[in-house]
């Protein structure tokens, strides 16, 4: 049983913070805040905190307490302002999608079978005809010129996300210059993250970035609306591919199938959230792979073993990359598994990915009166300051919405569930 106790309770630690500025002025942008979260976790611990202008952050480093996180059934995910601010161009897609709007749940169980093994082998043929181009492109660099590795693989994944999941060809292999697709979003995401760095209001003085900002989401909207009138025109049903599937399965609930502009956003979220992602992981593993050649030796020995000098290797190979080991320290059960993986990846191979893997997932209301109808006792442990005013608030409110009280009774509720031993805070001043 857990008693509250005084002697474990230790302030979370954090560097030296200017009045209101926080460590705003330390804080590196860009790519180098990862690298340098990933110094701090190391000197001050698995968990410290930074402050700039009012906005407190607790980071969190390391897999057992990112597992902890993607607990589901304890914490939700957080559309914190950056992710706001990318809904200008994502909107209810499922990666910047409140909890609470419907079209989460919707897209999320008709999207799922779009990225099971037996889908994969579906996209294969694609993502050997895109490979295929990258390695025409390099071997006719070899011996010439250097290649430009990131830039290849994000080429490289753009162009399979596009063409597995809605049959677009962005033909990066053909051309110089990126996509002006490919160039809109990575503007916008890096205008929208210089948002969230800069100090609050600044951003009314970008006038031409604001503008081209709209450009940009002007430009993407409208050819992805474009991809999904075509498809519509072509008068086809099938459900082969990301875009098919969205457009004409039945969401099991309500019967009916996700609605255009929701399509749009997902199609937009899936080349953001897959494509830097994927290619930071692929440049990351091919950089390591160069640097420990024992470990090369050994996939070129497992790649050799499945496909041989195969002229196409089939996709039945793919069933074989579940007898790799997981990582090191990952356990759990599949989905939780996947995740933990995923966040391991993302914590290390992201460049400037808008897409955080750590998040604030506070408990439902609904779950939360359940516990508490079935004589459920609460801890709460933390930050004394702003937390733990913030949590008695948010339960104080659930029991007004459910009861009707008014706040006086409200809060005599929640005095008697502490005298009662069945609310319980173990909290330090911050
Ligand atoms: C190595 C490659 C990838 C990594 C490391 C990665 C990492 C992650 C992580 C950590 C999350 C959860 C974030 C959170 O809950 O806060 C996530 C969610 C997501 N990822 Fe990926 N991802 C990768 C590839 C992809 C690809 C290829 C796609 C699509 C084509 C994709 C689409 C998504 C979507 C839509 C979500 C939101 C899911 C939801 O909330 O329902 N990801 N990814």
């Amino acid at each position: 049983m857990t008693q509250p106790s005084v002697v474990t309770a230790q302030p979370v630690p954090e560097r030296p913070a200017l009045p209101l500025v926080g460590h705003a002025l330390s804080l590196p942008k860009g790519f180098a805040a990862t690298a340098h979260m990933m110094k701090e976790v190391r000197e001050l611990g698995p968990v410290y905190r930074v402050r700039a202008f009012g906005t407190e952050l607790v980071i969190v480093g390391g897999l057992d307490l990112v597992a902890e996180l993607a607990d589901e059934s304890r914490f939700r995910k957080n559309v914190h302002p950056e992710l706001v601010d990318i809904r200008q161009f994502a909107g209810d897609g499922l990666f910047t999608a409140f909890n609470h709007e419907p079209n989460w749940r919707k897209a999320h169980d008709i999207l799922m079978p779009a990225f099971s093994l037996g889908a994969m082998r579906d996209y294969h043929a694609t993502m050997l005809r895109v490979a295929r181009s990258l390695i025409g492109k390099w071997d006719q660099a070899a011996g010439r010129r250097a290649v430009d590795v990131p830039g290849d693989m994000t080429r490289l994944t753009f162009d399979t996300i596009g063409l597995c999941g809605f049959g677009y060809d962005f033909e990066s292999f053909r051309q110089e210059d990126p996509h002006p697709f490919v160039e809109a979003m990575t503007r916008a995401l890096a205008f929208t993250q210089a948002k969230g760095e800069a100090i609050p209001g600044s951003e009314r003085f970008w006038l031409k970035r604001s503008e081209r900002f709209r450009q940009d989401v002007t430009l993407m909207t409208s050819l992805v609306d474009e991809v999904i009138r075509q498809r519509r025109r072509s008068g086809g049903s099938s459900t082969g591919d990301l875009l098919g599937r969205m457009l004409h399965t039945p969401d099991a609930r309500t019967g009916r199938p996700l609605d255009d502009v929701n399509i749009r956003n997902q199609v937009i979220t899936f080349l953001i959230a897959g494509h830097e992602t994927t290619s930071g992981a692929l440049s990351f593993a091919l950089y390591y792979l160069t640097k420990h050649p024992e470990v090369l030796a050994r996939a070129q020995a497992e790649v050799d073993a499945l496909w041989g000098d195969a002229e196409t290797p089939g996709p039945a190979g793919l069933r074989h990359r579940r007898r790799l080991p997981p990582p090191r320290g990952v356990r759990g059960g599949r989905g939780r598994r996947c995740r933990q993986h995923a966040s391991h990846l993302h914590a290390r191979a992201r460049r400037r990915c808008p897409l955080r893997p750590g998040a604030h997932r506070p408990g439902g209301a609904d779950e939360v009166w359940a516990v508490l109808e079935a004589g459920g006792k609460v801890y709460v442990c933390g930050d004394g300051r702003r937390m733990a005013p913030a949590v008695r608030e948010a339960f104080t409110a659930i029991h007004r919405r459910r009861t009707g009280a008014d706040e006086e009774e409200a809060a005599r509720w929640l005095v008697g569930l502490v005298e009662s031993g069945r609310y319980v805070e173990d909290v330090w001043a911050g």
